[in-house]
């Protein structure tokens, strides 16, 4: 298998390369004067296995994605990882007239199989023409937890969609877990409601995604209100949109966690051994 990094997931690709023991092709990647992108693999890959790995969390991210599939046209197999796949939540049609915005980014990807990490909606898998593989990054999460001394730590999933991260990840740290349920009010405020035993406790927020940060910010305040510890919030996809990290630390979060599915130098968790250990499967 060769990895084959798009120009979002860099340092995540050399750290794949490097846990499984794959080569990382070299790349060039720029942009036309009028503001195209130009990209080129550095390094012959007809006839072998590709992993091509590149996060989609802007648009301008999509277009790479589709130039290095079609630059491994005489690859054996290309196995496409969007490690953060854009579009994930527009899973449904809402309103007549709307895309399904999810199966049409599903649409356009040719490939052997498709591997994501987490992905919002498992709905979305269905939208592609080839295999899908959707890898969870909640023990990840776990072990990062485990490794501190938190005192009688209670996983929480600050709505019903994460219930299934807060108990995988509660497991690793042999924890309790429990979860709020949520109703939205506007994009970036929610209510959440639910009975919550975190009295004195050290509670870890665990949820797919953080956006504008507002799930997070009403899940920390109800969590103060009954006596919470420490709040450490938790994610597997750092979106972080406008200055959602600064109205979580404002909202009293103790640490804030994420992993490199959205390439970010303050990531503490990398996806990269469950990449390599499902890469390394198929070989
Ligand atoms: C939604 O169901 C997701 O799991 C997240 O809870 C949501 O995307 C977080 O968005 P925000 O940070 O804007 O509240």
């Amino acid at each position: 298998m060769i990895v084959v990094s798009g120009p979002s997931s860099q340092l995540l690709s050399w750290k794949v390369g490097k846990e499984g023991g794959f080569e990382v092709v070299d790349m060039e990647y720029s942009r036309f004067p009028d503001g195209e992108s130009y990209l080129r693999i550095c390094e012959d890959v007809d006839g072998e296995d590709v992993a091509i790995i590149q996060s989609t969390r802007f648009d301008q991210d999509f277009i790479p994605l589709l130039q290095l599939i079609d630059a491994c046209e005489k690859a054996h197999r290309i196995v496409v990882i969007m490690p953060y796949m854009g579009y994930a939540r527009q899973d449904k049609q809402f309103k007549p007239g709307e895309p399904i915005s999810s199966r049409a980014v599903a649409r356009s990807i040719e490939a052997d199989e498709v591997v994501l990490i987490n992905v919002h909606s498992e709905l979305v898998m269905n939208y592609f023409m080839c295999d899908v593989t959707n890898l969870d990054a909640s023990k990840l999460l776990g072990e990062y937890f485990a490794k501190m001394n938190l005192s009688d730590p209670l996983f929480v999933a600050p709505d019903e969609g994460a219930i299934s991260l807060a108990e995988e990840a509660a497991k690793i740290v042999n924890a309790e877990y429990s979860y709020f349920k949520k109703k939205r009010i506007t994009p970036e405020n929610v209510i959440t409601s639910g009975e919550m035993n975190a009295m004195g406790r050290d509670v870890v927020l665990i949820d797919d995604i953080i956006s504008t940060g507002g799930t997070m910010v009403e899940a920390i305040s109800r969590l103060k209100e009954v006596g919470a510890r420490n709040v450490y919030v938790s994610c597997v996809h750092p979106v972080f949109v406008k200055n959602a990290m600064l109205r979580l630390y404002r909202a009293g979060a103790e640490e804030i966690v994420f992993t490199d599915t959205i390439e970010s130098f303050q990531s503490k968790v990398s996806v990269a051994p469950i990449i390599a250990r499902h890469l390394k499967s198929l070989s």
